[in-house]
């Protein structure tokens, strides 16, 4: 078995989780998942960085101790993690005794390398980003890295040996040309250190709150060296036992850091160039990702434009926010988060492409099958069939090679142009029509059986970005989770029996206007803190008029909704109504239906038709009608119902 060892940054505890730390975590999340898919040994890490004068500050700022401030923030983080179904194997704090045995370890060992010395730190610092800044590299004097001010130090202070390392770093760089991912990252880095490097200031003194140094505690390590070595510490190092050693040699050879764009160099620089000099080897890869932009500018704390995860989760569920992340950043480059794309991927890339391809391939079965998946023999396979699970072949390996990439946003695209390939197979093979005539018993079949058996590859594929979708998926088609490892087309049971059929992404039928005050993303002043966004204030109504027309927000409110009659029996005494059962896209609802003179309740089964779904219920011979199928009348004559594309799937809107 192979191992993998996964990472995220450990977030600073100065302020609350947003979604750019969510994103990052589900990034490496989603990795993890897959990893574990292909039949990994993984362990992945996450947790918080608790130290600095930043948090020192923030505490003193809320007026709480700096440790009951730290448990408190790094909470909200813990939170995060569970909130996001984050699969994390450790959950590791800087505050911990364990780190602190760990980072006074790899200080010792650079120490005994003859790679630390005293010296005077005299200069720029940014205490947002915990950098040291040249006084050359100063924007306007303020940092370069985030815009904020600086702040003039003085002070005693530890050097480490950086300028010994450019070579070491080069050769490293040379050998190891996938060390950063993407490539370009590691050409800058390159460049930065062909350019020379100076020593590195590596303890303060006008601070406490940090691991003392050792044999000198007057100094606190500085924030960096303290935090990047809790990527060792939570495999135990330094290895105390037989276990932790074992534990080490399998995972670190393995590490994936996964990261933003803006701490590149502390990662494929600083912390290369420390290890080395511990006798430790540098980590395999490091994948950086770009920023979200909100407003134009780097969604973040400081600048105060940060959209809460917490708000996306109960608009949207926590798939669509998993999904909408990580199919909306290619790896590498920035993108916007704006609740207009989050909604419009969700009704189209959701409720539309997938939602509909659940709904028809699951509706089929139990319409036309009782809800057992049929056989379908391969050698009955037409040429519809056969390129249906050629292309189920070319979405496993096509994803499964972009997972291996950390190429999330490119393995979502491949796995929707299958969806669309089937959704299009279906509307080909018109199930609908197939159904009419017996002597098609083999083709619709063939139709039903693809249909289920690709929803079932389409559930294992998505299963690492929505694992609560693939999981709903599986119990309407009645299976269990299956491993990547022998995930192929044509594997699904014949005789499964399916489970109920639920709607697995209602559309959301509200404009980006409506969300407004039930989401963070869309306020139009970056400045403004969100918590503070008001909601709209409702339209005042219009006086009325002698005008009968209608404004199209009056039409919304009526909800028309494709329903599929799933039952219907006459009613007892009744010479006019009709009890049908319909599924309208959520559960099965009962409507009385003033029709029974023009059809027999035997023809209505199966039926795609058309009903008002938000109707106040009414008692009608005393049983409760939830709706009103549509039906047009020619004067005194009988009512035909308002027929509708067979194909449209149940709780599709009307308007
Ligand atoms: N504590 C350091 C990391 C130490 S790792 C040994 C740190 N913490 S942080 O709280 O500032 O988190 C930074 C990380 O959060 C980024 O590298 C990125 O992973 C994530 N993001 C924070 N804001 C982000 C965006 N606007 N966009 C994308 N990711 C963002 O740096």
């Amino acid at each position: 078995m192979s191992e993998s060892f996964i990472t995220t940054p450990i977030y600073y505890i100065n302020a609350q989780p947003h979604i750019g730390h969510a994103y990052t975590t589900m990034l490496a999340d989603a990795i993890a998942r897959s990893r574990r898919l292909m039949g990994e040994d993984v362990f992945f890490l996450t947790g918080t960085d608790e130290h600095g004068q930043k948090v020192e500050r923030a505490a003193q700022r809320a007026g709480l101790e700096t440790a009951v401030f730290a448990d408190r923030v790094s909470g909200a983080f813990r939170q995060m993690c569970l909130d996001l179904s984050i699969s994390n194997d450790d959950f590791i704090r800087t505050t911990e005794s364990r780190h602190y045995t760990a980072a006074k370890e790899i200080w010792t060992r650079v120490q005994k390398a003859g790679d630390i010395y005293k010296g005077e730190y005299e200069g720029w610092y940014c205490t947002v980003d915990e950098i040291f800044v040249p006084e050359a590299q100063l924007v306007d004097g303020m940092c370069p890295t985030c815009g904020g001010t600086v702040e003039r130090l003085k002070e005693e202070s530890y050097y480490f040996r950086l300028s010994k390392y450019q070579q070491p770093l080069l050769n490293w760089y040379r050998d190891h040309p996938d060390f950063v991912q993407p490539a370009f990252r590691l050409n800058e880095v390159r460049a930065f250190v062909e350019a020379g490097l100076q020593d590195l200031s590596i303890s303060r003194t006008s601070f406490q709150w940090g691991i003392p140094v050792p044999g000198d505690p007057r100094h606190v390590m500085y924030v960096w060296f303290d935090a990047l070595t809790n990527y060792l510490t939570a495999l135990g190092f330094p290895s105390g036992s037989a276990a932790a050693e074992e534990r080490i040699a399998r995972y670190w050879p393995t590490v994936t850091h996964f990261i933003g764009k803006e701490i590149v160099r502390q990662h494929a620089l600083y912390w290369p160039a420390f290890l080395m000099s511990a006798g430790l080897t540098p980590p395999r890869r490091i994948v950086a990702h770009g920023f979200w932009l909100m407003g134009g500018a780097k969604m973040s704390k400081s600048l105060g434009n940060v959209a809460r995860y917490q708000d996306y989760l109960q608009v949207f569920g926590l798939d669509a926010l998993r999904y909408f992340a990580l199919r909306e950043m290619p790896l590498g480059q920035d993108a916007n988060f704006s609740d207009e794309g989050v909604l419009t991927r969700f009704n189209a890339d959701l409720a539309n492409d997938i939602g509909n391809l659940v709904s028809r391939a699951t509706t089929m079965v139990h319409r036309y099958r009782g809800g057992e998946i049929p056989d379908a023999p391969q050698d009955k396979r037409q040429a519809l069939d056969l390129e249906l699970d050629a292309a189920i072949g070319v979405a496993i390996d096509a994803v499964k090679a972009n997972f291996a990439a950390c190429q999330v946003s490119l393995a979502l695209q491949d796995t929707w142009t299958l969806i669309r390939h089937v959704n299009k197979y279906i509307v080909e093979r018109e199930p609908w029509t197939l159904a009419k005539d017996h002597t098609n018993a083999d083709v619709l079949n063939q139709t039903l059986y693809r249909s289920a058996d690709t929803l079932r590859v389409i559930a294992a594929l998505v299963e690492p970005v929505m694992p609560d979708a693939a999981g709903r998926i599986r119990r309407m088609l009645g299976i269990g989770a299956e491993p990547w490892t022998a995930l192929k087309a044509g594997t699904l049971q014949p005789g499964t029996r399916l489970g109920a059929v639920e709607p697995l992404f209602p559309r959301i039928e509200k404009t980006v206007e409506e969300l407004r005050g039930m989401t963070t993303a869309n306020d139009p002043n970056p400045t403004t803190q969100p918590s503070a966004l008001p909601a709209q204030a409702p339209t005042p109504a219009s006086a009325p008029s002698g005008d009968m027309r209608i404004s199209i927000d009056d039409f919304m409110k009526v909800e028309l909704r494709v329903a599929k009659v799933l039952e219907a029996e006459a009613v007892p005494k009744s010479k006019k109504l009709i009890k049908l059962k319909v599924d309208a896209g959520s559960e099965p609802r009962t409507i009385v239906a003033g029709i029974a003179e023009a059809y027999q309740p035997e023809q209505l089964v199966g039926r795609t038709i058309v009903i008002v779904a938000n109707l106040k219920p009414a008692r009608l011979m005393g049983i409760e009608s939830n709706g009103m199928v549509l039906a047009a009348s020619p004067e005194g004559g009988l009512p035909t119902l308002i027929a509708v594309d067979e194909s449209l799937p149940a709780g599709a809107r009307v308007r």
